[in-house]
């Protein structure tokens, strides 16, 4: 019985070296008898501090080649169908990709979406993306911006023709894939290798879990953290700043957009006015803030989790707890969570040149 297993053990680690020679094969075979396939893979170094990764990087490794072109179409308003709404307009850099003047996304001719930008960082660590969960694979999610009547108003058909009219894109799906075809499926494959690196892991807070020395903090940082341990990381929680799960956190209905969250995305009336806990990973750049963009400080953000919080059947109970509603603060606790969640910026991520448009 055991020699059996070892024989099958021993058959299905020669089947899989078999197949990983046969894809390094593929990868340096003679295309036309000229033209060599070789990209460069590039390594996605996982924070010591920071989950497994959830984007399956077999299923679409990353290399220096689909990288370049990925950044490249981030930064192409060829994909708007007016021609100047790139991704990286409404996802700017300096404010860990999020609009920041805008309080909703501003799209195609101005026109108004209903959500604030969030930021892109550490996309390769989440389950599901937007506010609502409404796209559950990365690769999938600019679809919804480009084809969005008030973001990139664009068809796929229409922007793979200006890409093959375009001189400089061939070569580089050709570099970046086997099949060089400029394709949906490549170019979202592209658009995922940029996205997936962006990670942002070397806040003042990443260097004192990691114990990289000479770094402490305040005594007012350090009670900051103490309560924001106590009063926001049920929510809040972990080295991602979230929990991933989609909650009713008291904010009082916007008439102007009425958005009822997550009950878009899965119909049911026990998730209405539910959103994503968003990561707090360089939140004090990342203003204004909700998924309504409707404060603009983040003092604005804890006068209402002390005094804004309105009831409703959907609220999280974590926020009513003992009849009292919202999360008391004083003053002085305000300041101390502002100081704390200032630790959370990592500037090598803001001015980090690989992933800057210029
Ligand atoms: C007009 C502004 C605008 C443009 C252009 C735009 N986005 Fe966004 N992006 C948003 C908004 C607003 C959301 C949140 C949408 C929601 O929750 O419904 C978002 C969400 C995202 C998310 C999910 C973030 C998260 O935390 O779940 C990713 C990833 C993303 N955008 C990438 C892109 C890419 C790639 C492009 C280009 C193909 C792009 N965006 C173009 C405004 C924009
Ligand atoms: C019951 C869960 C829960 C608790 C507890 C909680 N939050 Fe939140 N938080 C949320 C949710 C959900 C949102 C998004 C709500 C929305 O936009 O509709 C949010 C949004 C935020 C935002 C806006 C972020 C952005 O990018 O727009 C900040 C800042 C914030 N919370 C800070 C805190 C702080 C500080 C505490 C503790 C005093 C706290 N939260 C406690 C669930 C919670």
């Amino acid at each position: 019985m055991r020699l059996t297993l070892i024989i099958i053990g021993l058959l299905a680690t020669m089947l899989i070296s078999c197949s990983s020679e046969s894809e390094q094969d593929k990868q340096y075979q003679d295309v036309e008898g000229e033209k060599v396939f070789n990209p460069t893979l590039l390594q996605v170094n996982i924070p010591e501090n920071f989950p497994e990764l959830t984007y399956d990087l077999n299923s679409n490794p990353p290399t220096k080649e689909g990288f370049a072109l990925g950044k490249k179409l981030f930064y192409e308003g060829k994909l708007s169908s007016t021609g100047i709404i790139s991704c990286g307009e409404c996802h700017r850099q300096e404010f860990s990709f999020t609009h920041h003047k805008h309080i909703v996304s501003h799209g195609v001719n101005g026109l108004l979406g209903t959500r604030n930008a969030p930021p892109i960082q550490n996309m390769a660590f989440l389950n599901e993306f937007n506010w609502d969960g409404a796209a559950n694979h990365l690769d999938m999610q600019p679809i919804i911006p480009i084809t969005s009547e008030v973001e990139m108003n664009e068809t796929f058909v229409n922007i793979l023709n200006k890409l093959a009219a375009d001189n400089t894109y061939p070569p580089l799906f050709k570099a970046a894939f086997e099949n060089g075809k400029i394709d949906t499926a490549n170019m979202l494959k592209a658009l995922s290798q940029f996205v997936v690196t962006m990670i942002s892991a070397d806040s003042k807070y990443d260097k004192l879990i990691r114990n990289e020395g000479g770094i402490a903090f305040t005594a007012q940082e350090k009670a900051g953290q103490k309560l924001f341990e106590n009063k926001c990381a049920s929510c809040h929680a972990g080295t991602l700043f979230t929990d991933q799960s989609y909650r009713n956190n008291g904010l009082p209905l916007d008439p102007e957009y009425n958005d009822v969250g997550r009950k878009l995305v899965t119909g049911l009336a026990e998730d209405t006015r539910k959103f994503r806990v968003p990561s707090l990973r360089n939140v004090a750049l990342t203003l204004p803030y909700m998924h309504d963009g409707r404060f603009k400080t983040l003092n604005d953000v804890l006068d209402f989790y002390s005094a804004g919080v309105q009831d409703s059947e959907t609220l999280d109970p974590i926020l009513k707890s003992n009849n009292n509603l919202g999360i008391a603060l004083s003053q002085e606790e305000k300041e101390q969570l502002i100081s704390f969640l200032n630790t959370l910026t990592d500037t090598n991520f803001i001015f980090d040149k690989r992933f800057a448009e210029f």
